[in-house]
């Protein structure tokens, strides 16, 4: 796309309201999209991710899973601002990897990630203070899951610590307990779970930390002979996914191999055939021979697309209910509009800023991330 310049507002010209967005039509909104895209050129790159509704992200100069999308937001090169149709942590993570100059906008700031919502900072560090008069904790690797807000990050990176996604948390526990015999996951103990057991650490050896309880709600022995503290979160989304799904599945369709993402509880991923993140769901079903049937356990909205990107498959979604991500349904047409419309006439809306030291920090533990994978 070529470069052109942008609408430059009046002097003290005010951003104009999201009101003025609520009741234009799609096709309207879409032709808007389309203008500022077209005014803004190279200048502007739209991220988004594979849960995002059709609608949006049709608009999306890329698309990727959290691994992909952070290495997209590192590698940009000639944009100055990145529009984030995702989570607000997604937004965090790509100001805090993109190159100085950029601004990264989310268009809804309500678009957050309840699993990331069940970590703070105060009760991380309350957690590390208490193990601290158990074990010591120069032996024990903080990882967070990359669904975790920046200030976790820098913790994490301020001890030692690493960053994952779903599709690299083998790669990054085997770099962690390359250093220091113990982990300390959080937010997500399905993720720390099933994957730690594929290393061969037995479930007793990952005992879950409470946040609300004292030692997490464990007694001292079973914090000394631990391996893993898994952080109690979970994503709500992957926790509807159920094991009785995967039977009901198996009845109908007993050829039909089970495709499922590790957010899923345990029992769900011992019944499955396969497990693994969005960007590995995507290419399996990719490469999979026509004609065959699939029962997929992840977000709706990218099961409907596979669907329908792949008529020469049957991919069934998992669950008889609606398992879909309704923060990041939040990102519609009429916030999209609305924030690409004021950035272009520079009276941007909804920047994400990390402040300098947070970033830094949270920059260290994820970059070890990059270098893992
Ligand atoms: P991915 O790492 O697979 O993109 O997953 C992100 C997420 O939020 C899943 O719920
Ligand atoms: Fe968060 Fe779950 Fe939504 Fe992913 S699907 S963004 S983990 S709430």
């Amino acid at each position: 796309m070529s470069q052109t310049a942008t609408i430059e507002p009046q002097a003290g010209t005010r951003a104009i309201p999201f009101e003025d967005y609520r009741d234009l039509s799609d096709a309207e909104l879409d032709e808007r999209i389309e203008a500022v895209r077209r005014a803004m050129g190279d200048s502007l790159l739209i991220l988004g991710h594979h849960y995002q509704q059709d609608q949006v992200i049709r608009h999306a100069d890329l698309r990727g899973d959290s691994y992909k999308l952070s290495q997209l937001a590192a590698e940009s090169a000639t944009c100055r601002s990145i529009v984030f149709c995702g989570v607000h942590f997604m937004a965090e993570t790509a100001d805090i990897l993109a190159r100085d100059e950029v601004a990264v906008y989310l268009p809804d700031l309500s678009a957050g990630c309840s699993m990331a919502d069940m970590a703070d900072l105060d009760a991380v560090e309350a957690a590390w203070s208490d193990l601290g008069e158990i074990i010591e904790t120069g032996e024990v690797t903080p990882v967070t899951y990359i669904n975790s807000s920046a200030d976790l990050k820098a913790f994490c990176g301020r001890h030692g610590g690493i960053v994952c996604t779903s599709s690299n948390a083998r790669a990054v526990l085997e770099w962690s307990f390359a250093r220091r015999r113990r982990v300390l996951f959080f937010p997500d103990q399905h993720l720390g779970r099933n994957t730690a057991r594929t290393m061969g650490i037995p479930v007793d050896e990952m005992p879950v930390w409470d946040p609300r309880q004292p030692l997490g709600g464990n007694p001292p022995e079973t914090i000394q002979a631990a391996r893993v503290l898994l952080w109690r979160g979970h994503c709500s989304v992957h926790q509807m996914f159920r094991p009785e799904h995967v039977a009901m599945f198996r009845q109908r369709f007993p050829d039909g191999p089970v495709l499922v993402h590790p957010e899923c509880m345990m029992k769900v991923v011992d019944a499955a055939d396969l497990v693994g993140s969005t960007e590995f769901i995507i290419q399996t079903i990719e490469k999979a021979p026509a004609g065959s049937i699939w029962g997929v356990g992840t977000e709706l909205h990218l099961v409907n697309r596979l669907a329908h990107e792949h008529p020469e498959q049957t991919v069934h979604f998992l669950s008889p209910m609606v398992c879909m991500c309704a923060t990041m349904y939040r990102i519609d047409l009429p916030h999209l509009a609305w924030c690409l419309e004021n950035l272009a006439r520079n009276t941007p809306v909804n920047r994400i800023q990390v402040d300098l030291e947070t970033a830094a920090w949270a920059r260290t533990a994820l970059e070890r991330m990059l270098e893992v994978r």
